[in-house]
């Protein structure tokens, strides 16, 4: 079965928003230092590159949670695969993912890392797809709303790959 990447979001527009995602956190947390948690490995390239948008401090760590094999399907399971560094207690956290889809990961991993009692708790994601929504999430800052399709790149993989491919796409399959 023959796959092909269509282009949904070029990378150009990517860029774009994801700057301007950086000024409107810089502007939010005027005064603050931005304590930026991203979750592997989908969330990596956006994290880079919104790091580089945010004029206040920022410093960052990184964790892993499994909630999909090499299916496009939600396994519904959630495990910690990397914990936090560092502890988060009275730290202005910001979540940085790929993509909120059915919810679970995020709602799972928010209520962990509430736990901690970090200072704030907030989420940006580069995509969402509302219309897939099982579980609630307060989504602070979204990148992109897509539609209910299975998109790779920018950090995003379908079995493991298209991780790098600058632009957001849609994989078919002939
Ligand atoms: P959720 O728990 O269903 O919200 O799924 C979250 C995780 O599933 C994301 O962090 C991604 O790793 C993965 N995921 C969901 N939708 C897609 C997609 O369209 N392409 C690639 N990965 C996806
Ligand atoms: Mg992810």
């Amino acid at each position: 079965m023959g796959e092909r990447i269509e282009v949904l979001v070029p990378e150009e527009e990517v860029n774009a928003r994801i700057r301007a995602l950086g000024e409107q956190i810089s502007r939010d947390y005027a005064g603050k230092q931005i304590h930026l948690v991203c979750v592997l490995k989908g969330g990596s390239f956006f994290m880079c590159e919104l790091a580089k948008r945010i004029t206040v401090p920022v410093s960052l760590d990184f964790m892993s949670v499994s909630s999909y094999g090499g299916e496009t399907k939600s396994s519904g399971v959630v495990r910690i695969v990397k914990d936090l560094d560092e502890p988060i207690q009275d730290k202005e956290v910001l979540i940085v993912e790929d993509i909120v889809d059915s919810g679970r990961t995020l709602s799972y991993l928010m209520e962990m890392l509430r736990d901690r009692k970090p200072k704030s708790l907030r989420l940006c994601t580069l995509l969402d797809k509302p219309d897939r929504r099982v579980v609630p999430v307060e989504v602070n800052y979204t990148g992109f709303q897509i539609p209910d399709a299975f998109v790779v790149g920018y950090g995003l993989d379908y079995d493991q790959r298209y991780r790098n491919l600058p632009y957001i796409g849609v994989v078919r399959f002939d």
